[in-house]
């Protein structure tokens, strides 16, 4: 074959990238919703830099996608790479294009000043291959219930909506002093399998919580330690079925566990350090 060539994408070659991504990840699993409504804050202005394609016969063949994730912790900042969307056309798999492509992604990620570059993968083996290695801090819970729960007072519930946005990012500033900053366009993430986000909002916390068919996935859950217990049991009064990510450590999570929540240790995360080796936990809601 005639070796293919990798670069930026260009803003026409975006559309095609959009339905293949969206037909390997999205459609062929049976989801709903593409990338382009699941990841505002990378395809609403997208970077084309940070998008890199591999051409052959001046088709795209092959793409991976860096968003640049600035990172404050306490009066520091850093930024990292967070990498995702890894797909290569399947008559050209085992060609060495993904690694080809990761390579200038890393590339890219290292002189846009990025410290490390990070991406969630089940796949084993691959990406180690160019020098990844699995470092994660996430804990998973999930929670079935069979009879009706009652539901607390005092927590309100909507779809997630922009109008609220002033009001989370002041409680996730003030519980959570190492952070990424996130653009409003980065609030409207909805991760897959989920369908659509709601909001559980206390006097001062809130919980925001993937929802597909009768199943809720908790992203992320801040505020008092009170309050976080009745934006829990309200989760559990509305959902028979419950997945919880977190982070070992945090208060929620310590909340959660006193309230019953068995959790267990992720290995989905994949750091490859450019500059520095620190590794913080990413939440859910800054992941590609
Ligand atoms: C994973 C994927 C991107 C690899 O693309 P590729 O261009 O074939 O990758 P390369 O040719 O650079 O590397 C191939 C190597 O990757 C490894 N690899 C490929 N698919 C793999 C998989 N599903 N699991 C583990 N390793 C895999 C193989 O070890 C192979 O090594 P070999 O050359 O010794 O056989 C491609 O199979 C794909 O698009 N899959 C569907 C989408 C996907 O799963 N993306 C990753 C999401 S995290």
């Amino acid at each position: 074959m005639t070796a293919s060539e990798v670069g930026p994408a260009t803003s026409r070659e975006l559309p095609g990238l959009l339905r293949a991504w969206d037909e390997a990840f999205v459609l062929s699993k049976g989801r709903t919703l593409g990338f382009a409504q699941r990841l505002p804050g990378v395809f609403d202005a997208p970077v084309l830099e940070n998008i890199v394609v591999a051409r052959h016969d001046e088709a795209v063949i092959g793409a991976a996608v860096m968003k640049r994730l600035e990172w404050v912790s306490g009066g520091a900042r850093s930024a990292f790479a967070a990498i995702g969307l890894v797909w290569t056309h399947e008559a050209h798999r085992g060609k060495g294009v993904a690694s080809r492509v990761l390579e200038r992604l890393l590339q890219r990620a290292e002189t846009s000043g990025c410290a490390a570059a990070v991406l969630w993968t089940t796949l084993s083996g691959f990406y180690e291959r160019l020098g990844f290695v699995r470092d994660d801090q996430s804990v998973i819970g999930i929670v079935t219930r069979s009879s009706a729960e009652p539901s607390p007072d005092g927590v309100s519930v909507a779809v997630a909506s922009g109008d609220t946005v002033a009001r989370r990012e002041r409680i996730r500033t003030a519980w959570c002093a190492e952070r990424v900053e996130r653009s409003a366009a980065d609030w409207r993430t909805l991760p897959l399998p989920c369908g659509e986000m709601v909001e559980l909002s206390t006097a001062d916390g809130y919980a925001l919580v993937g929802v597909l068919n009768e199943k809720a996935y908790v992203y992320e859950l801040y505020g008092p330690a009170d309050q976080l217990r009745a934006l829990w049991q309200s989760i559990r009064s509305r959902y028979g079925w419950v997945l919880v990510n977190d982070r070992e450590g945090s208060a929620s999570a310590a909340v959660l566990r006193a309230a019953g929540v068995v959790f267990e240790r992720q290995a989905l995360t994949l750091w490859k350090p450019l500059t520095v080796r620190e590794r913080p936990h990413l939440p859910f809601l800054d992941r590609i």
